[in-house]
């Protein structure tokens, strides 16, 4: 688990911010989902054989014996919340959610155990149309975010319940014959969720899978002509994709589309967003049989990119300096009143006392535009002094009263020749 330091949360900041205002551009509302939910809740929708449910949540019986799970992911939660306040029989819903998420993993480079997540779900849509507006919204945030050049589409479907069993099936008959080759992991999934194998990274699996059984020749023909539509839409509209047949997601909810926005400027966590259709999912968890979609960001990761590439400050405009009791209120009270008449200034009072010289140190390492000065003197004439710390490092005496005026043409003028 991390502790985000300032500059970081700078930058989480600026992607949901970001991310915010796209959701927003696109009809999306926002809802608060707890963080802890039942175990079985998790059971039922991730599955019982995924790796997520069998050796990664974080779950712990409550004083009443209830057994409950900090959420690893978010859209069993955000499937509950919506079937329990009836906001999914005959309706269609754009919803969205963010929070920080929970996962047992190995942590490495983008892999954390507590993570943050922005995750959109959009039920009572079946058609392919969605898919491709989801696409299409979260191509905007790369773009919005300057990210655009370093993330990349995948694609695939999974197509029905039945034909992915099917399919399972076929996969492990042709595997059984390399059992004994393939690595550890991929021998215990043969048993128990034989689709992971696809997406394993060791070389040797690979080399097996190479001649495996293809997931898209056992496509429905339903789900197929979702995938052609989904595609062509993507086409017209120009979206860049690429169809992964290995994308098989390591949660049991999806059917259908599935995709993944990947980089190669994180390593192994290239995985920045993910998600894809689960029509299955509401009446499995015992509602009434409704289509869903859906996605989640990793925050972490895409702080991660953004970090290698800015600069980010923290922003401070003026900077105040006192000396004395009774200037020390002084200055507290003339920062309220900046706060209060010029709003999106930033402005911060030095506390803790010292020297002027080591408070105007401070004042010059903090970025600030300007320095306020309020001494003993100032105090009794009801003045202050200003000095510019970027441009002139001039300074002048000004009668309290005027300050806000000042500072506002000051900053009026910088911008001008900014
Ligand atoms: P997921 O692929 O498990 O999908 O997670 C989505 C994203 O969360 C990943 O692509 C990654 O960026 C981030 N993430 C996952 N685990 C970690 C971790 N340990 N540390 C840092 N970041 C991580 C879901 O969670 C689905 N609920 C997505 C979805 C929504 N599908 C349909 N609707």
């Amino acid at each position: 688990m991390q502790d985000i330091l300032p500059a970081q949360k700078q930058i989480f900041r600026l992607i949901e911010d970001t991310v915010r205002d796209v959701l927003a551009a696109y009809g999306y509302l926002e809802v608060g989902l707890p963080q802890i939910e039942q175990t079985r809740l998790f059971q039922r929708s991730v599955g019982e054989n995924t790796d997520i449910v069998e050796k990664e949540m974080y779950t712990f019986d409550d004083r009443n014996g209830d057994s409950l799970t900090l959420r690893p992911e978010g859209t069993a939660g955000c499937v509950r919340f919506a079937e329990e306040n009836g906001l999914l029989y005959n309706q269609i819903q754009r919803l969205w959610y963010s929070g920080a998420m929970f996962r047992y993993e190995r942590p490495q480079k983008g892999r954390y155990r507590q993570f943050e997540q922005i995750g959109a779900e959009c039920f009572g849509m079946p058609g392919p149309d969605i898919d491709a507006e989801l696409l299409l919204l979260n191509a905007r945030i790369w773009r919005r975010l300057g990210l655009d050049g370093e993330i990349s589409l995948e694609l695939n479907s999974l197509g029905s319940p039945e034909a992915r069993n099917q399919y399972e099936s076929k996969l492990v008959d042709y595997l059984q014959t390399y059992k004994t080759d393939l690595d550890e992991d991929s021998q215990r999934r043969l048993e128990s969720n034989p689709l992971r194998i696809l997406d394993s990274k060791i070389d040797r699996t690979r080399d097996i899978l190479k001649g495996a059984p293809l997931l898209s020749e056992f496509l429905d023909d339903d789900s197929r002509e979702h995938f052609e539509t989904l595609c062509g839409l993507l086409e017209d509209i120009g979206v860049a994709y690429r169809i992964n047949p290995t994308i098989v997601r390591g949660l049991d909810y999806y059917n259908r589309t599935v995709f993944e926005w990947v980089t190669d400027s994180l390593g192994a966590q290239g995985t920045v967003c993910a998600g894809g259709r689960y029509d299955g999912l509401v009446e499995q968890l015992g509602g009434r049989s409704t289509p869903g979609v859906g996605f989640a960001m990793g925050l972490d990761r895409l702080a991660l990119m953004l970090a290698e590439q800015q600069e980010l400050d923290s922003k401070v405009d003026v900077y105040l300096v006192s000396q004395g009791d009774a200037a020390r209120a002084g200055a507290l009270k003339l920062a309220e009143m900046l706060r209060d008449q010029l709003p999106g200034t930033n402005v911060l009072v030095h506390c803790g006392g010292g020297k002027f010289k080591a408070q105007l140190k401070k004042a010059d390492i903090s970025g600030a535009q300007l320095a306020v000065i309020l001494g003993e003197d100032e105090m009794s004439s009801g003045s202050v002094g200003v000095k510019s710390l970027r441009i002139s490092g001039e300074q002048v005496e000004i009668n309290q009263s005027e300050l806000v005026a000042w500072c506002s043409e000051y900053f009026s003028k910088e911008k001008v020749v900014g």
